[in-house]
């Protein structure tokens, strides 16, 4: 039996009799010819069944065949100078494994709506199909960035105790007649795992109670969380630039074929190297008071806000030092204002606002009892994040990375929910 291949490395079989498991994309006849798109995930190869070269049934087969059939086509392949992949397969037989029902997805304009609803059939397309492979690719780099720089991956607990990042997203379960709440960061565990290995991070998804129906928000999306001892607001910029930078080069030298389907513009992407630029918060709002915004010193930013403050800038800008009024209970105090916290934001460009939250950690016992009761949070729970200022407290910092909103940004898209194979938000939990 010949060969089984796969697409992607068709160009090693040239003139060699091969066999293709995979669906039918897309067809068209003229006369004594049947063109078959053939797709196998890996790519997708025009298969030409010419009528004088195949047995009759096969013929007729291949002029019937419905769209995204699961078929085994055995044949040649042949270069082709005129198609993109540079081959195409010249069929001897043709063999259907299951003759698809009409297809719910037809080349014509379809809502986004009815295709988030065939979301399990939506993925065979071929643009959801470039997101998703850099989407692949930037996770790959997220992790092989950690790996290859020293960090050990220490995974959180999604099942938690207690709040990360304030109550109001919480998402509540039954865990045998306690209350266990849905993740909403890894970090507080992170932190546990840096005290213990020096240099961690955690990989997981991550859930809020997101109310909001915006481009940038999920409620399950997936988040990478660096965090190290002996580590200060400035080492965690460093850290953050440099990281940032070396996923967007990757997914540029690895995925360049996927950005360009998209249509996505290079340029942009191509700046993105350190340094970024650095503001502090106060300097924000002082851009935006130029701006003719209004924005009351102490209150977070919003989506304008951060596209505005974005666009001064022609790569990802760093943004520290917001007011402590309106950051989490475990962010550190600024020693030389303590209104200030020692956190940082990285705003993406393009209008696609914030990417990562970090920043340093509060590491004395006294200063972060007193902000979780400031916070209103019950201090049982916290009792286990309270040893790790027990018990050789050091400096520290780390941020998370949101991969969806990276993604989009990277992607060029205008919504987070293709970001995702299968995304869910304030209304959408199927399929
Ligand atoms: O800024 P956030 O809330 O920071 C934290 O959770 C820290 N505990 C992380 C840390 O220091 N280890 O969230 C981090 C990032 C955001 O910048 C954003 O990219 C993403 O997570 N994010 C969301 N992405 C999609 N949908 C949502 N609802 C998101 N909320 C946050
Ligand atoms: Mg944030």
């Amino acid at each position: 039996m010949a060969e089984r291949i796969s697409v992607s490395t068709i160009g090693k079989y040239e003139d060699q009799e091969i066999c293709l498991e995979g669906w039918i994309y897309n067809t068209r006849s003229s006369g004594k010819l049947h063109f078959l798109q053939v797709r196998d995930g890996s790519g997708v190869v025009q298969c030409v069944v010419f009528k004088g070269e195949v047995a009759p049934e096969v013929f007729e087969r291949a002029g019937s065949i419905s769209q995204e059939s699961s078929v085994r086509v055995t044949g040649t392949v042949r270069e082709d100078k005129r198609s993109p992949l540079g081959y195409e397969i010249g069929v001897s037989d043709l063999e259907i494994v299951h003759a698809a029902e009409p297809y719910p997805i037809t080349p014509k304009e379809h809502g986004t709506a009815f295709l988030m609803d065939h979301r399990h059939l939506w993925l065979r397309s071929s643009r959801q199909h470039a997101i998703l492979r850099i989407r692949s690719e930037i996770i790959k780099a997220c992790r092989d960035y950690f790996d290859d720089n020293g960090f050990v991956l220490l995974d959180a607990p999604i099942f938690t105790p207690s709040s990360c990042e304030g109550t109001s997203t919480l998402f509540e379960t039954d865990y045998f007649e306690e209350k266990a709440y849905l993740t909403q960061s890894g970090q507080l565990y992170a932190e546990a795992a840096a005290m213990a290995f020096g240099k961690v991070y955690c990989f997981g998804p991550t859930f809020r109670a997101e109310k909001s129906k915006t481009r940038r928000h999920l409620t399950e999306f997936w988040m990478v969380e660096p965090e190290v001892a002996f580590m200060d607001l400035e080492g965690d910029m460093d850290l953050a630039e440099d990281f940032v930078s070396a996923v967007v080069q990757r997914v540029l030298e690895n995925r360049r074929l996927e950005l360009e389907q998209l249509e996505r513009d290079l340029e942009p992407l191509e700046r993105v190297v350190k340094p970024f630029p650095r503001i502090t918060y106060t300097e924000a709002v002082a851009m935006l008071k130029e701006a003719g915004v209004d924005h009351r010193w102490g209150d977070d930013f919003g989506a304008e806000d951060e596209t505005l403050l974005a666009n001064k800038f022609d790569r990802p800008v760093l943004v520290h030092r917001y007011p402590a009024e309106c950051k989490a209970f475990y962010m550190k105090a600024d020693p030389e204002d303590s209104n200030l916290a020692l956190c940082v934001d990285m705003l993406a460009p393009e209008g696609y606002g914030e990417i990562i939250g970090g920043g340093q950690r509060e590491d004395s016992l006294e200063e972060l009892r007193r902000k979780i009761a400031e916070h209103g949070l019950d201090e049982e729970p916290f009792q286990w994040y309270l040893d790790l200022r027990r018990y050789g407290s050091v400096p520290h910092a780390g941020f998370g990375l949101g991969i969806e909103r990276t993604v989009a940004w990277v992607c060029g898209l205008s919504h987070v929910r293709e970001t995702i194979p299968f995304p869910r938000m304030l209304q959408r939990l199927y399929p």
